[in-house]
């Protein structure tokens, strides 16, 4: 019986994304399984798999380069391996399947010689002996192939079995969602750097915020912690996932954020870690906050800054809630006076308070629909937080980012032009205008989108700006059928 992998891990296996994957099943050209395919349907799909392709390798090499350089005392930055007990505990379980998988063949041969024997008996006593005899000779050929060492290659199921020692598959039952846990990495830190929305807060075993229900698999505790479980949660087998990995394979019951109303308003001090000018009126500011106080948040959220007696400033977060302690922003140059402080007189570790999140200008997981995303100048900051999300979480099926830009070119233009080149499902186009928006320079956006799009009723639509372009956008885009369910408009306040 062929292997059957889940998605996540055939993606892996091929070096695929997983919506690439799923476009092989939704064209018919893959048979999915209850959510699973099989190793040799991979194999026929993509034959030029090769092992030496694939990262696994890469990654198995970097673990013993990180062996011999701790057994020669060298300090490492950052350690990918797990750790021994996790590996063994690894190795252990595929032995176990390994050794049963060989029980179940010796009981075929067991079976195959009694029908044999049994067959030999009535063949002695039946006026037609040649029927029994071709019987005989079909179950000795088989008999036979079981004996004779396998010589074909099997190089994914062998990848795949390298991979499940290297890492760790964590399924979520109640939302279906899948990631892997590599290294030394908690269950929660594996699930956000997915893109997840995962409950948590403290993220040091205080709250019980990231407690789950561990339904299959083997986990081990990687830090103690003060949370205390009742007796009704031990014997349900709830644990937490920012103390504990997966050894193997698990499923887990989990709460997710499925809105902003799930994520609660915070108060955190974070400290100016780096601010740096990259135009005469865009100022990129990135916070960084305790370790213990992360910040949660959905991409494409705001949050007030306040310092003192300074105005406070409601900004959109830019970076991705993946990493959730360095925290950036994109500032346009104005005369608000906590704009002035950042402009002229902001130190390096500077404390910040962080309130929120607030805002609904979130990603729609639920739609796997092509996504427009229309930035007019810093209106980029929630959309680059948007951007890295659905990217992290392989979201669309194709987005499209159209940045409407004041002067020479947008200010993160280098790094959204490497997307378009790295990305096979991005793509990336500035379209410059002078002076102020309006109707005209408005209707340009639209005829170079439309062009592109003809039809835009069945496109999810982000669009961010200054309330006067964005409003007019708006306008022109639902006179040309754009879906006013599919549109989330954000309004810049500054
Ligand atoms: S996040 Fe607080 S206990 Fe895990």
């Amino acid at each position: 019986m062929p292997r059957l992998v889940s998605l996540s891990r055939a993606a892996k296996l091929v070096g695929i994304s997983r919506g690439a994957l799923q476009k092989h099943i939704h064209d018919h050209e893959l048979e999915s399984f209850e959510g699973q395919v099989s190793l040799d349907d991979i194999e026929r799909l993509f034959p030029d798999a090769e092992i030496e392709d694939n990262h696994i390798i890469e990654d198995l090499e970097n673990i013993v380069e990180q062996a011999l350089k701790r057994a020669h005392g060298r300090k490492l930055a950052t350690l990918l391996a797990p750790d021994s007990y996790t590996l063994a505990a690894r190795l252990q379980s595929i032995t176990k399947e390994h050794a049963h998988t060989k029980n179940q063949v010796n009981e075929l041969i067991n079976l195959l010689t009694t029908i044999k024997g049994t067959i030999t008996g009535l063949a002695e006593t039946s006026d037609t002996p040649v029927l029994f005899e071709d019987l005989n000779n079909l179950i000795n050929d088989a008999i036979e192939k079981i004996h004779v060492p396998i010589m074909k290659p099997a190089p994914l199921l062998e990848k795949d079995n390298l991979l499940r020692v290297m890492a760790a598959q964590v399924h979520i039952k109640n939302s279906g969602h899948e990631f892997f846990v590599d290294g030394t990495n908690s269950i929660l830190e594996a699930g956000l750097s997915t893109g997840l929305a995962l409950n948590y807060g403290c993220s040091n075993g205080n709250c019980g915020k990231c407690k789950a229900k561990l339904i299959s698999g083997e986990i081990k505790k990687t830090r103690p912690h003060d949370f205390v479980f009742s007796e009704s949660d031990k014997l349900q087998n709830y644990f937490l996932c920012c103390s504990n990995t997966a050894i193997t394979d698990i499923e887990i019951e989990a709460d997710e954020a499925g809105s902003e109303k799930d994520i609660p308003e915070q108060l955190i001090s974070g400290k100016v870690k780096k601010a740096e000018q990259l135009s005469d009126d865009v100022m990129i500011l990135n916070l960084k906050t305790p370790r213990t106080k992360r910040l949660r948040f959905l991409a494409g959220q705001n949050v007030i800054l306040s310092r003192g007696d300074l105005e406070p400033l409601e900004l959109p977060i830019a970076s991705c809630p993946c990493d959730d302690m360095n925290i950036q922003f994109h500032i346009l140059r104005s005369e608000h006076p906590f704009i002035n402080y950042i402009y002229n007189d902001l130190k390096s570790s500077d404390a910040i308070h962080i309130k929120g999140p607030t805002g609904s200008f979130i990603l729609d997981e639920n739609s796997n629909l092509p996504v427009i995303f229309i930035a007019f100048d810093t209106g980029y900051a929630p959309i680059n937080s948007l951007i890295e999300h659905a990217v992290t979480l392989e979201h669309a099926e194709f987005i499209h980012l159209y940045w409407v830009h004041n002067g020479d070119r947008p200010y993160m233009h280098n790094q959204c032009h490497a997307w378009e080149d790295a990305l096979d499902n991005f793509s990336y186009q500035p379209i410059p205008y002078q002076g102020e928006v309006n109707s005209e320079n408005t209707q340009e956006i639209l005829n170079v989108l439309v062009s592109d799009y003809p039809d835009i009723s069945n496109k999810n639509i982000y669009l961010c700006g200054a309330e006067n372009m964005v409003r007019q956008t708006e306008n022109i885009l639902l006179d040309h059928n754009a879906n006013k369910e599919l549109l989330k408009i954000h309004a810049l306040k500054i």
